[in-house]
């Protein structure tokens, strides 16, 4: 590629998120990552979980290590950034994404800086939150172009991501988000927990929410994660590596160059407080 051409890339940024957890989003961010890297895409995932963070292991590969200890000093931001797979880098960020927004104006401005040279180097950042509605995950999803929000038929994990969709959308005024239902028992089932879901954020937080496809319960993703392994690669005539396919492509047209959010300075400059 030219430098004319790479220069012209703009990181488009979404996260994939939830309200409660175990619903499939590391399993998810793992296999869109590897399907739009295997287009020929770049792609740099941000694993905010550093509870349970498992990006990595999805990959066999280990972490060089996280924000946090950019932070103190101990390593610099490119030491951190991980080579999981052809296409795919991994940052770590962890509980770290509170500090950066605790950072004072000198650290801040570095960080940003420092981050600034991996801007127009990714075609997507897919960010793999932690559960829930803590500082953490609302800073990670006020800074993205999009949340995808991974739903489940547990009615539990219904009223977690209401709660998550209504506090995004009344304390950080975002009205973008996307869907994704996993463990359905079919493409039917999805669309109608979908309809659902979508039903009742649109009558009591007046806003719409845009579908991007349902995954079946399969016992071999379950199956894929515990033998380090990605569905989409091992079984890849799968029913599920094709609705994972069918997301991958709906994510591809859902992110438009010319939304404001995009590139990956915008992204740095909300987590770290600067914007
Ligand atoms: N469609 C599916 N069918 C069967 N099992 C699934 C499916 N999707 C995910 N799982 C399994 O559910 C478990 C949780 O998945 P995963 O770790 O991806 O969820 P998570 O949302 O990232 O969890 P956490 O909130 O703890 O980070 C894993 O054992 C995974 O293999
Ligand atoms: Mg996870």
């Amino acid at each position: 590629m030219t430098y004319a051409a790479s220069s012209m890339r703009r990181t488009k940024t979404v996260s994939i998120t939830s309200g409660k957890g175990g619903v499939g989003k590391t399993t998810i961010v793992s296999n869109l990552a590897y399907n739009l890297a295997r287009q020929g895409k770049r792609v740099l995932i941000f694993d905010g979980d550093l509870g349970m963070a498992n990006v990595d292991i999805f990959f066999g590969v280990k972490s060089t290590g996280n924000i946090h200890q950019v932070l103190t000093g101990e390593k610099t931001i490119q030491e951190i950034v991980t080579e999981l797979n052809p296409n795919i880098d991994l940052i770590s960020g962890g509980s770290g994404v509170v500090e950066l927004n605790r950072m004072n104006a000198f650290q801040r401005r570095a960080l940003v800086d420092a981050v600034a040279e991996f801007d127009h180097q990714y075609d997507y950042l897919l960010i793999d939150t932690a559960p829930g509605i803590s500082d953490n995950v609302l800073y990670l999803n006020a800074a993205v172009q999009k949340s995808a929000i991974v739903i489940t038929p547990d009615p539990a994990s219904l009223a977690d991501s209401y709660a998550l969709i209504k506090i995004l959308h009344q304390e950080y005024k975002e009205n973008k988000f996307s869907i994704i239902c996993n463990q359905v028992r079919d493409e039917v089932e999805g669309m109608q927990l979908y309809s659902r879901f979508n039903e009742v954020v649109n009558r009591f937080l007046f806003i719409g929410l845009d579908y991007w496809g349902s995954i079946s319960h399969d016992m071999a993703v379950k199956k894929s994660s515990q033998n380090q392994r990605l569905i989409l690669k091992h079984e890849p005539y799968s029913e599920v590596s094709q609705q994972l396919m069918n997301i991958s492509n709906k994510l591809e047209r859902s992110l438009i160059k010319t939304d404001q959010k995009n590139g990956l300075q915008f992204f740095w400059d909300q987590v770290v407080g600067v914007a």
